[in-house]
Order: structure tokens, then sequence, then C-alpha cells
């Protein structure tokens, strides 16, 4: 058992100030991160640092073993990267292309694991996009779907960003390693707050950035390759720090380009040695808690076990609809993706001088509402509240129809 109030009360004190509600985007660092990026920087900035050396190589080797122990994978294939985007380059921009080669993605993802692909269209790669078709996820049946003789790599989120689906990653890439196909996992909507076995997994890249369910900030990520990236893909953002033993200065001269059989190849310079300690930190943190009881927490409380019945349903080939006796979940599962559906669907649209009117009274409304509550509010908060409500009868409007389409298909 997690004993979530003392370590609330010890580590986040952004729960202090109100219940945080974690929306994916960005997961508050723990006060020990806090500490260790302090110690370092203070450090550097009152002592200077006459170990550079030792804590950039064996320093820096012991938060790779914590981060290897988080994604259940060796040390020697985990790499430190400053994205989720540049971990999926790793394989997008050192793969040999050629032309006509394809691409397998899913049209819901996340632009950090589509643009590196289709940057690669002038070198003549096409990217195929699996179509959603309003089921808020996609199976592996439709990924194998899309393969061709000319598919060089398939390219998912594990969680997808919008929608919160988790993808059938394992079977993905089982259909990958028996086809020769290259497979990246962007795993930044899961690290950290769900179990990732990178390992038995088999991805030639996993890769999760740490602002999100790391709790380690910006421009930091961790990512685990396969024996089949370490062997094939060339080392293309080549630095000093590339190269075996970068810390012998009487061979700095040599130019000695020889990379170590390690991951550590894709590493061209100092890494950003505070934010290491701090994420050093933040996965003890993950590690005296135990990740299976945090992912037992987590889908405690994100009742996703309602989305990923939904999935293995599609998975079976059967309507889930249909299915007689599952409807509660079947509709929980679906009434639970419509507010991003129809926030997505809002999201960017311009709206007609009706619409505006109505927001406008919509604003003025809310704001006496919450004056006689005692509520005081900015005219841009009043907006923002009011600027939601068009997705928010969207949503409704959704889960009536979604409740009327069920019982219209329920059995007799
Ligand atoms: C699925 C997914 N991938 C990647 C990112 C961010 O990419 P990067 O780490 O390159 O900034 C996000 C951010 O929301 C995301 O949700």
């Amino acid at each position: 058992m997690i004993d979530v109030e003392t370590i609330r009360r010890e580590e986040f004190p952004i729960t202090r100030r109100g219940i945080y509600l974690d929306n994916a985007t960005l997961g508050p660092p723990p006060a020990r991160h806090v500490r260790a990026v302090t110690a370092l920087l203070q450090r550097m900035s009152a002592e200077g640092l006459d170990d550079l050396f030792a804590i950039s190589d064996e320093g820096v080797d012991v938060v790779r073993a914590k981060a290897a122990a988080l994604l259940h994978a060796d040390p020697s294939h985990v790499f430190f990267v400053r994205s989720t985007s540049h971990g999926v380059a790793v394989v997008a921009e050192r793969l040999t292309w050629r032309e006509g080669d394809e691409v397998v993605l899913y049209e819901l993802d996340h632009p950090a694991g589509v643009f590196p692909w289709l940057n690669l269209a002038d070198r003549g790669v096409k990217v195929i996009f699996i179509k959603d078709r309003g089921r808020f996820g996609f199976d592996a049946d439709d990924v194998r779907e899309m393969l061709s003789p000319r598919t060089r790599a398939v390219c998912v989120s594990l969680v997808n960003f919008a929608h919160g689906t988790r993808a059938d990653v394992q079977e993905i890439a089982e259909m990958c390693r028996t086809r020769g196909i290259w497979f990246v996992v962007d795993a930044v909507q899961a690290l950290g707050a769900l179990t990732v076995d990178a390992s038995r997994l088999g991805a030639d890249v996993v890769v999760a950035h740490g602002y999100k369910f790391l709790l380690s900030g910006f421009g930091l990520g961790i990512a685990c390759c396969s024996d089949r990236a370490l062997a094939e893909l060339k080392v293309c953002r080549i630095g000093w720090n590339s190269v075996e033993n970068p810390f012998n200065v009487d061979r700095i001269l040599a130019f000695d380009m020889r990379f170590p059989p390690s991951a550590k190849r894709f590493e061209p310079s100092f890494q950003p040695l505070p934010q290491v300690f701090g994420l050093g930190a933040t996965l003890d943190l993950f590690h005296e808690v135990g990740t299976g009881a945090i992912e037992k927490h987590v889908l405690s409380l994100a009742g996703a076990d309602h989305l990923d019945r939904g999935a293995q349903r599609r998975r079976a080939g059967a309507n889930p609809a249909r299915l007689a006796g599952k409807q509660d979940d079947v509709r929980g599962a679906r009434v639970a993706r419509a507010p991003v559906a129809a926030l997505l669907q809002h999201r960017g649209r311009d709206r007609s001088p009706a619409e505006l009117s109505l927001m406008a009274e919509i604003e003025e409304e809310l704001g006496r509402r919450l004056e006689e509550l005692g509520l005081r509010t900015s005219p841009e908060e009043l907006r923002e509240l009011a600027s939601a409500y068009p997705a928010l009868v969207a949503w409704m409007r959704m889960t009536e129809e979604l409740a009327r389409e069920e019982e219209e298909e329920l059995p007799e």
C-alpha cells in the first residue's frame, strides 16, 4: 500500500494549494528532485566542480542504472535525450532510407512522433496513417493492415496524448520483429505512471521526456534502444562524448573515433547535470514506492480499466455494443472519451457571430453567478470559462447520442 498522504505532504508542495489534477502535460517535480538540482547548482556556483569528469561519467551512470531499472532494461542500452522527438529521431534520422519506403503511424498521435517521419518526405519516405474512425484507439490488426513490403518503421505512443488509450505495443512489437520492421515507442504518457518493460517489449527505441509522469522537468528524457539499434544505426549527432573514453585527456588529440558498444554513443556532450541528479532523486522515489504499486494506484484513480477493456473488445473483433451484459463498461469507456473528442472538435475552430454573442452572454451570466457565490473572477478567467462552453455542449450532445446509439443496438 502506498502511503499517499505522506508522499503528498513531503514531496509535492503543489498539493498545499489545492487538488492537483495531473493533466498529462506537466508533472510537478518532487521536493527531493528540487533539492538535488539545487545542491549541484549551488556547488557549481560556490565551489566549482573539481570532480566534473567523475560526476559526468560514473555519476551519470548511477542515474542511468536507476533509469534502466525503471525501464526493465540493461543500462548499456539506456541513453539520455533532450526530448521525446529527439529519441524518435534516433531511428528516423539514422536509418538509411530508400525512395518509396513507408512508415506507419496513427492519425491521432502527437506531432512529436509524427514530424520526425514527415520530415523525411524529401528522401522519398511515405507516411501511412492508421485511421481512427471514431474509435479513439487502434489495435494490432490496424497496424497489420497498413504493412506492406515497403514498410520500414512503425512508431506509436504507448498511451495516446488525446484520448488516453493504451496501444497494444507488445503485439505490434512482435509483428514488427518478425518482419524486420523498426519499431519506435513514444512512452512519454506512460513512463513513471505505468510499468514499461522495455526488454520484454523489444522495440528499437522506447523514449520519454522528463516533464510529464517522470516528474523531472524539461530538456532531459530517457531512452532505451535495441541491440539492432546499437549495431545498425549510424551515430549522427556526433560530439566529443560519443566515443569510447571521452575523458582521457592524454589521448584527446588522437581523435580516436571509436564508439563505445553501449548506447552512450548517442550522447554527444555533457548531460544537463543538475537535472540528471534531479531525475535520479525522482527515480529513487519511484523505486522506493515501487512501480507496480504506482501503476495500480494510477489505474484505480483513472478508471483506466474501462479504457483497456474497451480496447480488448475491439481487438477481439466484437462490436462492443452488442456484447450482452457488458454495456456498462463499454458505455463508460466511450463516454469517458467524449470530452476529449468534443474538445478536439472545438479546438482552434473559428466561431460564428452567433456563437460569439452567445459566449458573451454566458460570460456575463457566469460572472453574475460567481459573484453571488462570493467568488471573484478576472475578465480573462471568465473568458476562459465561457470558451469551454461550446465543447461542453458538444460533450453532452455526444454523450446523449452514444447512450441512444447503444440503446438501439442492445440485443432484445
Ligand atoms: C505523446 C506525446 N509525445 C511527445 C510529447 C512531447 O514531445 P517532446 O518530448 O519532444 O517535447 C507529448 C507532449 O504532450 C506527448 O503527449
